[in-house]
């Protein structure tokens, strides 16, 4: 695989191969390597100082392979650490997540939006000043989800235990008369099935991978980074945690098996 022009995109765990899976169809020229932090999944309940530090360590290390531009692909992540990936690399192509509260609000007929996402994200500046600057005109609840990031990295994506747990977190959320649900971690994307399977017809869910796919795509063009259309680029996997346990899951989460390769850092 030719990874002079790969694009590095990184998460907490697997989650992320749900905008991984937006930038291969938008871009599949591209040549991608993903990265899963699996040893230190879920950032959810993390300190932003810890999280900074392994996005530094990751970000080196996708560098070192070759990468010309960083997708965060997990939104705890980028609220604690893209600003200091941008002063670490100025001149670097870096996308970040964030919840999709904008169209959210644009599409709310109740006036009540609802954000599923990780105590992290939800308790983040950048999220609080996103409310700020586009949520005043709207009802925002906010749902932290501890738990739910494990179900999905376990491959459980519509067990009995993720239904009752998924259950109990929206429930308040429809009480409140949210019409509108923001998923609000790249995990989450995931498990749209089984949400969808359970909420009334009436509530739209909306996520970000496809913006970001988008947004990527632009800045590689920007910098004359855009691979050419030629074949399809391939796909490199490293894990922090057990190879195997991500090569079990890949075939549900990606489509197919693939080789993940150990990241020590
Ligand atoms: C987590 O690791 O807790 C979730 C990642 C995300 O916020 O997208």
């Amino acid at each position: 695989m030719n990874e002079s022009r790969a694009v590095g995109v990184f998460d907490s765990g697997v989650g992320g191969l749900s905008v991984l899976r937006e930038i291969h169809a938008r871009l599949p020229g591209q040549a991608l390597i993903y990265l899963a932090d699996s040893a230190h999944v879920p950032y959810g309940e993390k300190s932003p100082e810890f999280i900074r530090e392994r996005c530094r360590r990751i970000a080196a290390f996708l560098l070192e392979k070759g990468a010309c531009a960083l997708v965060l692909a997990c939104n705890t992540a980028t609220a604690a650490a893209i600003a200091d990936l941008r002063a670490a690399y100025p001149q670097l192509p870096i996308v970040g997540m964030e919840p999709a509260l904008k169209p959210a609000v644009q599409a709310t007929r109740s006036g009540v939006v609802g954000v599923l996402a990780t105590t992290g994200t939800l308790r983040s500046a950048k999220f609080a000043a996103l409310l700020e600057q586009v949520g005043r005109d709207v009802k925002v609840v906010m749902q932290p989800c501890p738990g739910l990031v494990e179900r999905i990295e376990a491959g459980e994506l519509a067990s009995a235990e993720t239904r009752a747990l998924l259950a109990a977190l929206v429930a308040p959320l429809l009480a409140a008369g949210c019409d509108t649900l923001i998923l609000g971690c790249t995990h989450y994307p995931f498990i749209r099935p089984l949400l969808e399977d359970m909420l009334p017809a009436s509530v739209s869910l909306v996520d970000t991978g496809a913006a970001v796919a988008r947004r990527l795509q632009g800045l590689l063009a920007e910098r004359g980074l855009l691979a050419g259309e030629a074949g399809e680029a391939g796909v490199r996997f490293w894990s922090s945690g057990e190879p195997r346990r991500m090569s079990a899951v890949l075939p549900l989460l990606w489509g197919h098996a693939a080789r993940v390769d150990f990241f020590a850092g």
